[in-house]
């Protein structure tokens, strides 16, 4: 059985059970702050778990990608992964244990024929149940093994917080294998990881919710989450021990043979065996993370990838590759990975570039880091420890991951000082901590709208009016009956037509009529399937149960809107443009302006920026009407619709097209369309409405992210007269036409220049003939030309260069100079170098003056320069710094 024809298998046996077929959801769990990457088949499903949601059917199953990076310092071992895909089967508050482990068995056994006797199961040390249930399946009770949590057998939750429970597992025996202890008196079990036993399907009880505080409390229902990893399981189909002989995997383990001339022989040669199945294992999710939108980066997801990539260029290095590889068996990795994952042919391209850079990157200055590793490990043979200091360098300057360098070390018996380490890097931890924090106050108020269970419908697509019933108020966190003039809370209604924040667009604004009073709505928020409007009573009172009507805020609608299809229109242009790997990463519709967040690796030049927006406003000019629709899933995507990484599934969801060739009814509909999204938004009719679209700057947000903002409409309207009102400004001041104004300014600025130079030039001369007239009063001492006076100077920079003209013209001098420079005393001592030999230095005597006038400075023997605070005693300062000179010199 082809991994394939498994994925069908599992699929169809489900299916026949009543389960919904899922799509897969993305690597990167968008709107779960609670994880980095999605880990397991339940965590699309999480809001349902948790009563948060409801979920399109009672029982689903799916064949979930998932990422885990636990074990990647075991993968080239037989069956770790970091990317896997996961076959599940979940039940909402439906069917329990006594439907869920009959089905398992029968689909091992009877679907997949796989020997019974090979198979153990494990249970929860008290799960009497569930055992009994696998008894009556005719597991012999010497192979019904009761584990604890620690043994494996309690699972979740998949990050701080979230769904848990106990479970229970299914393992293969391999039969007796060489190397096992145990295996010789046959007391081996599947816990004793001596590579006889594969786990091969997980059941989870899933009925306890671990919250942030560690505490549990009981989930709404008692669900079932399974998880069987596909390619374990295909490897005992295929009666292989390593998943990477598995049909999929080989094929791409057999290019990275081709690529780096070295052949797959575990037997043989295990550690070349190891290097290439990290390579495969590396390079296939290097295409999925990529595909998801996950780019190389120094933090979260893209760091996770980088070191991923490094490690599969580091195993190459290991056996002996130096030329680049990486990207051909990237290559591979994609032929082998489209029954799964279609859409790795469309970002071939661009999945290839990334691995090439990386990959070059790295090479470029992975000789040395490795070197000097070497180095550190024979400096450090007494200590056998890298230090901290020396992993941050390897990291910082030759790009080698900290966990790389355990991994080598650990190799060589080894520790690190990963303490150390971890302070180099901390200043970058700091930041993301306020994220986090923001995501839990989400949560807190996610939590408490479920738990009032009301389902309110937005009707809002086509009218701004509404009418309703209240069905709860709060005034903060608490709930009240009602809430009376000048006070501010929540309003949540069975129906309202204000938009409520999602897929990037504001939340609507507008007012909430009642007999009694009025509300006026600031923000409106959805938080599972209750719409919340927050605001204040600006008139009597509104109480619960209260007939109301609702009107929506129309002027900041309409302009959110023109913001909204403009985005979709930029969104297509920009991919039009620049290439189809440009994938949404977030956004934001208001009614001012626009931001779209999306992937690019470099910055796309001002031709680009300028074409791309001419794309969108001859859009706008064909004043294409909108359609939107509502269809499967399948049938969007199939059409080309795009959807954003935060769109979870939903079978039937809500697209919007923009197409040229309108007239077809919608279920017809088979056009080329310029832009088509799954979108929740509130959109125009037309998109002449939007009127024009400006693109007012892109920028970098790094790794590999941009971020463009754009205004339309009335604000485009604005930004057009804020920037000719400038452009006329500047040309009354410049007296100039509009269109000579840059070369107005740079006549301008070669006029100041010109004038700067010739300033400088008289204020040289005019020191230079002050310095002369003051030379005459130069009095001799011991054969040396010694001047002490004040002197008056327009600013302090103008001292130096006339002590050291005096200093040219007297031939063997000593001078100092002394300044009121608006109220403060300034100093400047020179002497000539034959002076400074007969002991007399330009330091001790400017030391000397400045004691006198409250200050200090310094400099050289040759030249000392100080400031002071105390004008007054300016001439006490002179005569001090004259007889300091006259000392030193007579002390000779
Ligand atoms: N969520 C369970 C697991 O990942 C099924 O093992």
């Amino acid at each position: 059985m082809t991994v394939d024809e498994l994925r069908r298998a599992f699929l169809t046996y489900f299916e026949d059970r009543g389960h919904r077929r899922i799509p897969s959801s993305s690597l990167v769990p968008h709107g779960d702050p609670t994880l980095l990457f999605t880990t397991a088949g339940m965590v699309q499903f999480k809001p349902y778990f948790m009563g948060l949601e409801t979920p399109p059917a009672k029982r689903l199953t799916s064949i979930q990608r998932c990422f885990r990076t636990t074990d990647v310092e075991e993968v080239g071992d037989d069956n770790h992964l970091t990317l896997f895909e996961m076959l599940g089967n979940f039940s909402v508050g439906d069917y329990f244990k006594d439907e869920v482990i009959p089905w398992a068995w029968e689909f091992l056994t009877g679907v997949l024929g796989i020997e019974k006797d090979r198979l153990w199961a494990t249970v929860f040390t008290d799960d009497d149940e569930a055992a009994q249930i696998w008894a009556a399946q005719g597991v012999p009770p010497e192979r019904i093994l009761r584990y604890t949590a620690a043994q494996g057998n309690w699972w979740g939750p998949p990050g701080e917080t979230g769904p848990m429970g106990p479970c229970s597992e299914m393992h293969y025996d391999w039969g007796k294998t060489p190397g096992c202890a145990h295996c010789a008196d046959d007391s081996c079990h599947p816990d004793v990881g001596c590579g006889r036993f594969l786990e091969i399907w997980n059941l989870v009880f899933m009925t306890y919710y671990r919250e942030e505080d560690g505490s549990q409390t009981t989930l709404p229902a008692a669900n079932i989450d399974t998880g069987a990893g596909l390619e374990r399981v295909a490897s005992v189909m295929q009666n292989v021990r390593a998943v990477y002989e598995t049909d999929e995997l080989r094929h791409v383990l057999a290019a990275a043979e081709v690529v780096t001339g070295r052949t797959y022989d575990p037997a043989e040669n295990p550690e070349v065996a190891r290097a290439l199945r990290a390579i495969t294992e590396h390079a296939r999710a290097l295409a999925f993370l990529v595909t998801d939108g996950v780019l190389p980066s120094n933090e979260g997801r893209g760091y996770v990838l980088r070191r991923l990539l490094r490690r599969a260029v580091y195993f190459g290095h290991r056996i002996g590759v130096r030329e680049p590889f990486l990207e051909r068996v990237v290559d591979a990795a994609i032929d082998y990975s489209l029954n799964t994952r279609p859409e790795l042919a469309e970002q071939r391209d661009f999945i290839r570039r990334i691995a090439r850079l990386e990959e070059a990157r790295f090479q470029a200055t992975l000789d040395r880091g490795l070197g000097l590793l070497d180095e550190v490990i024979a400096r450090e043979q007494g200590t056998k420890r890298i230090p901290g200091r020396d992993m941050f360098v390897l990291y910082d300057t030759h790009g080698l991951p900290p966990e790389l360098t355990l991994e080598v070390a650990q190799g060589l018996g080894f520790t690190v000082d990963r303490e150390g380490f971890d302070a180099e890097m901390a200043a970058q931890r700091e930041r993301s901590k306020g994220e986090e924090s923001f995501a839990v106050e989400h949560d807190d108020r996610a939590i408490r709208y479920a738990a009032i269970e009301v389902h309110s419908d937005f009707v809002g697509y086509d009218a701004l009016d509404a009418r309703s019933t209240v069905a709860h108020i709060a005034s903060g966190d608490v709930s009240v009956a009602t809430l009376e003039a000048g006070a501010a809370g929540d309003i949540v209604l069975y129906a309202t037509s204000c938009y409520p924040e999602g897929g990037g667009q504001v939340g609507d604004r507008g007012e909430i009529f009642a007999a009694t009073g009025r509300f006026v709505v600031e923000d409106t928020q959805r938080y599972g399937e209750t719409i919340v409007h927050s605001g204040r009573v600006v008139e009597g009172s509104v109480a619960v149960g209260a007939e109301v009507s609702v009107r929506v805020d129309e002027e900041r609608r309409l302009d959110t809107a023109r913001n909204h299809t403009g985005t979709h229109l930029l969104h297509a242009a920009l991919r039009s443009t620049l290439g189809t790997h440009v994938r949404q990463a977030g956004s934001y519709v208001g009614p001012d302006r626009l931001r779209f967040d999306y992937t690019h690796p470099e910055s796309p030049s001002e031709e680009e920026l300028q074409s791309i927006q001419r794309l969108v406003n001859t859009k706008v000019r064909a004043d294409i009407a909108s359609a939107t629709l509502e269809l499967d899933y399948d049938e969007a995507i199939s059409r080309g619709a795009i959807a954003f990484f935060e769109d979870r599934y939903t079978s039937r969801v809500r697209m919007v097209e923009y197409c040229e060739s309108r007239g077809h009814g919608p279920g017809a509909h088979t056009d080329e369309c310029y832009s088509r999204e799954l979108c929740g938004g509130t959109h125009l009719q037309s998109t002449g409405q939007i009127g024009l679209l400006l693109i007012v700057s892109d920028s970098s947000i790094g790794a590999g992210m941009r971020r463009i903002e754009a205004v339309t409409g009335p604000s485009a309207e604005r930004f057009v007269e804020d920037r000719n009102g400038l452009v006329n400004t500047l040309a009354r001041r410049f007296r100039t036409p509009a269109a000579q104004i840059p070369d107005r300014i740079e006549a301008l600025e070669d006029q100041l220049s010109s004038l700067t130079k010739r300033l400088e030039d008289l204020e040289r001369r005019a020191t230079a003939s002050a310095a002369d007239a003051l030379a005459d009063r130069a009095e001799t001492i011991d054969g040396i030309r010694v001047l002490v006076t004040r002197v008056q100077v327009e600013s302090a920079d103008a001292l130096r260069p006339m002590a050291d003209r005096l200093c040219e013209r007297l031939g063997s001098a000593f001078v100092t100079l002394i300044a009121d420079v608006d109220g403060k005393p300034m100093l400047v001592c020179a002497a000539t170098d034959d002076v400074v030999a007969r002991g007399l230095s330009a330091v001790d005597v400017v030391k000397v003056a400045a004691g006198i006038v409250g200050g200090g400075g310094g400099g050289r023997p040759q030249l000392a320069q100080a400031g002071g605070r105390d004008a007054a005693r300016i001439d006490e300062a002179l005569a001090a710094a004259l007889q300091a000179a006259k000392d030193r010199l007579a002390a000779r």
